[in-house]
């Protein structure tokens, strides 16, 4: 039985990473090196702190805790300028749709980002009131792959894991989702998200129906579990 959807923001809901890659391409070109799109892929789910420490290790710099502080801050002030102009014409294709069938089928959902931004970014974008509940970037102390983003959605929606789905774009997050024993459904290509239980390319066209259908196809679950 499926009794809730968790839903990852960036990448799932919206496109955010475009802004963080110009956003982390602008600190990288003060420190004086190239920050590449395929550099970027590798910050997708990824807490602030740990991007940070990627794209140092990246431009093969050294600094202090404070500076890094200091840096990550300034980013943030410059992708924050991106996010606060959002708009609810950029909710992926099919996401509002496939949350309002949630809703009329009494399926519980929750957000679970790794963002300190995602409160903003919902409101922006108009989502606020689509989940029960929202566990970010300010409410948890482990970063993805680590279940707790997850594991506090299930808890504060009141259902068990193996009754919740996880829908997400990066690697680690997909992980933090078979951590916390949740099915998985990947968005984006299957090469990178082989850990998932299917994957799809985006809501478009989604439904509950194909979810129960796929899950009950998969070969982790008996025929007529789901
Ligand atoms: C994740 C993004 O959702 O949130 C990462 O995929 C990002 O790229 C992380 O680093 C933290 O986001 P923020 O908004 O708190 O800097
Ligand atoms: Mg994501």
């Amino acid at each position: 039985m499926i009794e809730a959807c968790i839903f990852d923001l960036d990448g799932v809901v919206v496109d955010t990473a475009k802004y963080h890659f110009i956003a982390w391409k602008a600190l990288a070109e003060e420190l004086g090196f190239v920050f590449t799109l395929e550099d970027n892929e590798r910050l997708k789910g990824v807490s602030r702190k740990q991007s940070l420490e990627i794209l140092l290790e990246i431009g093969k710099k050294q600094f202090s805790e404070t500076e890094k502080l200091a840096m990550a801050e300034k980013k943030n002030t410059l992708y924050v300028t991106y996010i606060e102009k959002m708009t609810p014409e950029e909710i992926l294709p099919g996401v509002e749709k496939f949350l309002q069938e949630l809703k009329s089928n009494e399926i519980k959902t929750a957000l679970g980002s790794a963002s300190k931004n995602a409160p903003m970014i919902l409101e922006r974008i108009g989502l606020t009131g689509f989940f029960d509940v929202i566990v970010d970037g300010n409410s948890i102390s482990e970063a993805k792959p680590n279940p707790e983003v997850f594991l506090k959605g299930a808890e504060k929606l009141g259902v068990q894991p193996e009754h919740c789905v996880v829908f997400e774009d990066a690697i680690a997050g997909v992980e933090a989702a078979r951590n916390a024993k949740m099915y998985c459904v990947g968005i984006g290509q299957p090469e990178n998200l082989g850990l998932a239980d299917f994957v799809i390319p985006g809501f478009d066209g989604f439904t509950l129906e194909k979810l129960k259908k796929e899950l009950t196809a998969s070969f982790r679950f008996p025929k007529g579990k789901v």
